[in-house]
Order: structure tokens, then sequence, then C-alpha cells
């Protein structure tokens, strides 16, 4: 591998991602109910200027342009949701198998140009129904209907699709979707008593993940991979000196939620010093909970879009977790910092702070929002996104070729989208889309994109 130009070994894998309820629309259609982010979006001042999903980039009708385009810009491996409200919009019982045929007729466009989908089971809108039944992800039921509603999938569709993905950044949907004191930022939204009871909305998600892991292995009619999606927060070192590293590595299972998320699925525990520091809002465990939770994985997903610097200090524990100063650069999100070294340690944490260093690993999400502009010729300019991207792919280059198992990337997104709580307002696409016509317009990012692809190198 030649570190001055970036090649990638030729089995690397290169993809773009989305997720459901961000580009889908056709929220009403061939039997689909509502979601919590339908009911989220829907309730005045949840979602910047009022903006809902329910058109979005209309890719339920648009899916065959969309994949075109895929194709065209050289993809060969796609990343996207099913909807567990289109498959059981009740939440549990009957499958709807309308629902089903859409994603059908999307994965057979996707084999007919050559193009390997992922598919993610669990990307943030579970059906209202359970909501209203018993609180989501408040109620330890959820995880057993995630098992039910991924076996339906996986024993219609697993005939075509052999990757599979549980669920998306459970802190997302859990931590921010339950709050105490304030109103969350997330679906559902809902304001607890006691911050045990969001730590314990995450332990169901952990459950829902083991049960999900479960299901899929039994229900695939062929081999497939089942990997976790994770946000984890990534310590980065200072500097790279051995001290700081070792600071690095000791923060690691302190930062963000990494000791109550990632750790307890990759090793079936909840850090001990971990759980001391949480005290009484440690979420309650049941007997042969962790033994669910930690369930074999053929790669982890790893979303990565900044990181947090960390250094040695002499007093216990060693380390300190810095804040960014006032003029950190950042692209056009608050916690956007660009952190490109974050993609490099992630990985190097897996292999070397959890030591999993046989874990094959995928980066499922990269990608930044940038104020683009779509200017008289009909352009948009994005060299803001291109040096983003670049320096991550850079760390990518740095982590396979340093020998760690870093074995594709997926851009976030292939097209601008509904991007949750700022609704349309932030702009993540590679594609551009103009919403009053639904205009895709390929990005300078798309066509640098596609040029890497083609060369197998960063350009
Ligand atoms: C991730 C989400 C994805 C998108 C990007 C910007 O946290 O998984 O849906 O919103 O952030």
């Amino acid at each position: 591998m030649d570190r001055t130009t970036y090649q990638f070994p030729k089995d690397f894998l290169w993809g773009a991602a989305t997720s459901a309820y961000q580009i889908e629309g056709a929220t009403e259609v061939d039997g689909r109910k509502p979601s919590v982010w339908d009911t989220f979006s829907a309730t005045p001042g949840r979602v910047l200027k009022g903006h809902t999903g329910s058109i979005a980039c209309d890719h339920y009708h648009r899916y065959p342009e969309d994949i075109r385009l895929l194709a065209e810009l050289g993809f060969r491996h796609y990343r996207f949701s099913i909807s567990w409200a289109r498959i059981m919009p009740e939440g549990r019982g009957t499958v709807n198998e309308a629902g089903i045929d859409f994603y059908r007729r999307l994965v057979d466009e996707l084999l007919n140009h050559n193009i390997t989908p992922h598919a993610t089971l669990f990307h943030w809108d579970s059906p209202q129904a359970l909501e209203d039944r018993y609180g989501s992800w408040r109620s330890r039921e959820m995880a057993n209907d995630f098992a039910d509603y991924a076996s339906a999938v996986v024993s219609r569709l697993g005939d075509r699709i052999t990757h599979w993905m549980t669920l998306n950044e459970i802190m997302c949907f859990t931590h921010f979707g339950y709050e105490v004191g304030k109103i969350p930022v997330h679906a559902p939204g809902t304001v607890v008593e006691h911050q045990k009871q969001v730590w314990q909305t995450s332990h169901h998600a952990l459950l829902a993940h083991g049960l999900g892991c479960q299901a899929i292995r039994s229900a695939s009619p062929v081999p497939c991979s089942v990997s976790l999606v994770d946000n984890f927060a990534v310590s980065v070192p200072l500097t790279e000196t051995p001290a700081d590293c070792e600071a690095a590595r000791r923060a690691f299972p302190f930062c963000g939620y990494n000791g109550g998320i990632l750790l307890p699925a990759l090793t079936g525990e909840y850090p001990s010093d971990w759980l001391a520091q949480l005290g009484e809002a440690a979420p309650e465990i049941q007997e042969g909970d962790l033994e669910i939770i930690h369930q074999p994985l053929d790669s982890l997903g790893f979303n990565i879009y900044s990181g947090v610097y960390v250094r040695a200090i002499d007093p216990d524990p060693g380390y300190e977790i810095l804040d960014f100063p006032r003029g950190y650069p950042r692209m056009h999100m608050p916690w956007l910092q660009i952190v490109p070294e974050a993609l490099y340690w992630g990985v190097r944490h897996i292999s070397e702070t959890i030591g999993q260093p046989n874990l094959p690993i995928f980066v499922t999400e990269n990608g930044c929002a940038a104020e683009d502009v779509l200017t008289d010729q009909g352009e948009v300019i994005d060299s803001d996104r291109i040096f983003y991207l670049r320096q991550y792919l850079r760390a990518a280059y740095r982590a396979v070729s340093e020998g760690y198992p870093l074995k594709g990337y997926f851009v976030w997104s292939l097209m601008d989208n509904f991007e949750w709580a700022w609704g349309h307002d932030r702009r993540f696409g590679i594609v551009y889309v103009d919403y009053a016509n639904q205009a895709r317009i390929p990005k300078a990012s798309a066509h640098w994109f596609a040029e890497c692809i083609r060369h197998h190198r960063v350009v």
C-alpha cells in the first residue's frame, strides 16, 4: 500500500447510506401506519420550521431513479433501513405484505444494478402503536417485538439480503428520546423522572439487539452477516505520545455512552467502575440479559462524525477529556467538529482497547452538513464537504495500512434528506435535493467521491 497515494486494497468496499424515515416519504400509503417520528414531527415546536418526513425525498416512488444514480456514481454497496411501521403497522402481529413488497422491489432494483444491499432493521422509526401500548423502549416488551419483526423481515427478504444490521445508534433513540427535566430532541420525546429510567431504555435496546441477532440468524434462509451499528464516542490522544495514547485508552469506556452501550454489546459486561460511577442511575439487569446482549457479531458498524481529545494528567484517573476551544473548526452542525483522526482511533480502540483485533469494522456512516448553495448554473460546489471527507478517508487509509480490520466505508448520505429535529434545514447529501421539484443534483463531492471509487484511492 502506498502511503502517498492513499491507494486502498482491492477488496475495500465503498458505499452510500440512507435511512427509511429520512428519505422515503409516502407515510400513509400501502398500509403503513404512523411511527413515533411521524407523531413527533407533527407536534409543533419539535422539528425546525415544522418540517416532517411525510414527503422527504419521495424515495418511495423515486427509488428507481435514485438507484440508477447510485450505480452511475459507481457505488457497489448501499446501506438503507427498513421501516418497522410499513412491515408491522401495529408494531406486532400481522405482517403487511405490501410493505415487504416495497423493499423487495427496492432490493431487486439494487441487485439488477450490481449493488449489494446492506439493510438496517431499525433506524429510529418505531411504530406509534407500541408507544401507545407500552411506551416503546421503556418496556422490555419492545425487545421481543423487535425480534419478531426482525424474523418477519428476514424470513421474507433473506433470500436477497445477506447483510443485516440490527439497530442504528442506540444512544440517539434512547438517551435523546427520553430525558429527565427537559423535552428530548428525539422521538418519542418522553420526559421521565429519573436517569435510571433512561438507562433502562438503552438496556432494553441492547436486549433487542441481542434477540434480534438470534432472530436474524434463525430466520435467514442462507448464511448471512449480522452487525450492530454504533456511534460510539472516540477518545483521540491530543498528541500521539505514549502517555496521551494511554490516556485515550483509559478514557475510552468513560467517553460519551460507551460504557453503557458499546462495551456491554461487545464484551457482555457493563464495566464495573462505570456502573459504580452511575450509582443509582444504573439500569436493572435481569439474570441472563448480558448473555443475550453479547451475541457474536460478523462485523461492527461504526458511525463516525467527530471525536474528543484527551491528554494524560498525573492524578487519577490519568486522563483528561478536553473541551473544544471556541474557534475549533466545524461543519454545519453544533456537534460536528472536524476530528478526522477519530476514524482511525475508533478502529484502533476496538482492536486494542476492547481487545477485538479480529472483528471486521465498516464505517457505516461518515459525512457532514454544509451550507450548500445551488448556483445559477445548476451546480453545488461543496469544496468544504470534499475537504472534510478527504481528511476522514485518509484516516481510514491509515487504519487499513496499519493492518486494522477496517473493511469498508459508507458515506452519509447519498442525498440530502430529513435530518431529524433539524428537518430539511441541514444537508448531508453528496447529491443535492431540490425539495421544490425533487430534482437530484450531484454535488462536486459526488463527482469527487465517484473518482475515489473509480481509482480506489483518495483523490
Ligand atoms: C446519525 C444518524 C443519521 C443522520 C446522521 C447525520 O446520527 O444515524 O440518521 O442523521 O447522524
